[in-house]
């Protein structure tokens, strides 16, 4: 009755529920090298005969060889990747292949592989991000003298450079590398050799399997060893983190690309044009990026939710630890990827950057940092001046340096004319040299610091 489109019952449900292979086989690579290094070490130690841990090491080179040119089949009555190769080693080697499971669950057997898994998704993510700075820094430091206007509230604040604006995304990204580099780090112990919870009674050498693949040691309590994804939700930390800059950077990309704005020309190879008005071109990349962001997060939240409250040690619920985890993967690297295209092929207008910089009275600082060298007013006040200035200006509807002297002399006797070059953007660029400033020279700086950090040479274009 409540079977539904289970024509088989409770059994089907129970098969569909449980079957976790039409994900899990994402980590047949990890679950043969994870069983290789498990069976050499059992034959190294003598808990299996040499000759049999031989036979199976060569079997699992079979099974391997044909998921790579077949794929892995999806035998739901199999459950899991590691059953279905189990299975599939069974049949080529015989009943030799159930020495294989001596000294092992599938519970350490899982964590090693998953956490095998999220160790190389960690590794490719701050590679990747190394490209998108390779991109940031180049562009850098071709625009490190090129002016754009710097925005607050979205409203235009000050003259920037649009090279400085470019490495903030460079700054964000050396964080996120930063977490993805720690999340290796902490994700180096090896859960093999926990058992299903307890250890084992063999006498196992796990400083072997450990180092064999690729980790610094053995998990030092089996309990939380096969209970832990930590190194799940670090790396979905991490990409969530990420995937809100990336989510950032498209943005801007967005709103740089429509038409009032204008600053910059999307790659051809990264929009699309729409199927009625034949004058668009529409910067999806960019928007698809912005919202895999949320997708993003919503991994984190499933996992981080699936997590809370499971007690000691594994529980099912665990299996669903991996469709997150390799959705924001993908997502992940899809995005970055999509960013460092964008970010290394986008026309940038500077001219209409150069232009927009003029407007809104970006240089008002400027005059009001004058007022207090030149002629030593305190900067409240100054800035009290300056704001009558503007109100000036705006009511003539020109720009600061289009006031005469007589108009501005008559809100504030102490203005001269050596005020001019100060108010022009480039002066106001110049002039911002504190460190981590946005002066063409200081950018020019943090872009070779930032060259040297990723190994690049030194370039020709630089500063203004
Ligand atoms: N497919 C399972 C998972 O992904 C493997 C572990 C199963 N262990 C168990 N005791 N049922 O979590």
């Amino acid at each position: 009755m409540w079977g539904g489109r289970f024509a088989e019952g409770p059994s089907a449900i129970m098969r569909e529920i449980n079957a976790s292979i039409p994900f899990d086989k994402a980590m047949w690579r990890q679950d043969i090298a994870a069983s290789k290094a498990h069976v050499a070490m059992l034959g190294a130690q003598g808990i299996v005969a040499q000759a049999d841990a031989e036979a199976i090491a060569a079997g699992l080179d079979r099974v391997a060889a044909e998921y790579e040119a077949d794929g892995v089949p999806e035998n739901w009555d199999l459950e899991d990747i590691h059953m279905v190769t189990e299975d599939r080693l069974t049949q080529l080697i015989g009943p030799v292949a159930g020495r294989l499971h001596t000294a092992r669950s599938r519970n350490d057997q899982v964590a090693t592989d998953f956490k095998l898994w999220v160790r190389e998704a960690l590794a490719q993510a701050d590679a990747a991000l190394g490209a998108l700075q390779v991109a940031l820094v180049t562009r850098a430091g071709e625009h490190a003298g090129s002016i754009m206007p710097g925005f607050t509230h979205l409203q235009t604040a000050q003259p920037v450079t649009l090279g400085h604006h470019l490495m903030a995304y460079h700054e964000m990204f050396a964080r996120d590398r930063s977490r993805f580099v720690d999340a290796h780090a902490r994700a180096a112990q090896c859960p093999l050799g926990s058992a299903a919870l307890a250890g084992t009674g063999f006498p196992l050498d796990r400083e072997a399997t450990a180092r064999a693949l690729g980790f610094a040691g053995p998990t030092r309590n089996s309990l939380d060893a096969v209970s832990d994804r930590d190194f799940a939700l670090d790396f979905l930390q991490a990409a969530a983190q990420c995937a809100l800059h990336l989510s950032r950077l498209a943005e801007e990309m967005i709103i740089w690309a429509s038409q009032p704005f204008g600053f910059v020309r999307m790659p051809d190879a990264l929009s699309t044009g729409s199927s009625i008005m034949p004058q668009k071109k529409n910067p999806d990349a960019a928007e698809l990026v912005r919202g895999h962001a949320g997708r993003i997060v919503g991994c984190l939240t499933a996992l981080m939710v699936t997590m809370k409250g499971l007690p000691l040690a594994y529980s099912k619920d665990m299996q669903d630890d991996k469709p997150p985890v390799f959705e924001a993967a993908g997502l992940l690297a899809l995005s970055i990827a999509a960013m460092t295209g964008m970010v290394a092929e986008a026309t940038f207008r500077t001219d209409r950057m150069r232009q927009a910089a003029e407007l809104g009275y970006a240089t008002a600082t400027d005059l009001a940092d004058w007022l207090v060298r030149q002629a030593d007013i305190p900067f409240r006040e100054a800035h009290h001046i300056t704001g009558a200035v503007v109100k000036l200006a705006e009511s003539k509807g020109v720009a600061l340096d289009q006031l005469s002297l007589q108009e501005l002399q008559a809100i504030d006797a102490r203005i001269d004319e050596r005020v001019y070059p100060a108010l022009s953007v480039e002066a106001s660029v110049a002039a911002r040299c504190s460190h981590g400033g946005t002066s063409p020279a200081e950018v020019a700086k943090r872009v070779a610091e930032a060259r040297a950090a990723l190994g690049l040479g030194e370039t020709g274009e630089q500063g203004a």
